[in-house]
């Protein structure tokens, strides 16, 4: 029997269609990752920046699971941005997916010396393995009991 687990993973750019599965994303991942506030943000976000960012999605089974991409600061810095996995799915490997893809396309990217972020203490772990190095940890940084955590990634 296969597993529900074992469908192929398929990476394309965000459209405007994938807003509201986005969001819900996003909902799924609050209080734990991301603070309510942010939510704004991310909409504003989905309707115009996303569209001519690198953003991309994953899909399985034709649903999207996944979602983040960089904005590129400078001619030599880019920013990760926006980064999430659905919150039922976390643990299968799709946020390593996800991250590499990234990663691969800063790398890419011409001129492109160094990558940033900002993340909360529950995920500054996930992207240390990747090899980001801490520059700065704000307390509440996002809201109450949410720090910012800031790092950067030479490339
Ligand atoms: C961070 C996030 C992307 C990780 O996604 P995921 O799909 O659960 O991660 P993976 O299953 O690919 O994990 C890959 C490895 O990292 C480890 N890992 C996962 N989350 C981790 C964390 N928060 N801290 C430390 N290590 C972590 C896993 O144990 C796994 O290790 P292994 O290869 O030794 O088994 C996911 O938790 C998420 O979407 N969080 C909410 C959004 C968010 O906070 N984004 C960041 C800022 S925008």
């Amino acid at each position: 029997m296969s597993s529900p687990f074992s469908a192929p993973i398929l990476a394309r750019a965000y459209a405007l269609a994938d807003r509201d599965a986005c969001l819900a994303l996003f909902d799924g991942n609050v209080p734990r990752f991301f603070a309510p506030g942010e939510r704004g943000d991310f909409e504003r976000f989905l309707g115009g920046t996303a569209l001519v960012s690198p953003y991309r999605v994953l899909l399985r089974d034709n649903r999207i699971v996944a979602c983040g991409g960089f904005l590129i600061e400078t001619g030599e810095e880019a920013h990760l941005c926006w980064g999430m996995v659905d919150r039922a799915l976390q643990g299968q490997g799709l946020g390593a997916r996800l991250t590499e893809a990234r990663l691969a396309a800063a790398r890419a990217t011409p001129g492109l010396r160094r990558v940033r972020l900002d993340t909360s203490q529950h995920t500054q772990g996930f992207y240390a393995r990747f090899g980001f190095q801490v520059v700065s940890v704000t307390p509440d940084g996002y809201g109450p009991g949410l720090e910012r955590w800031d790092m950067v990634l030479e490339l």
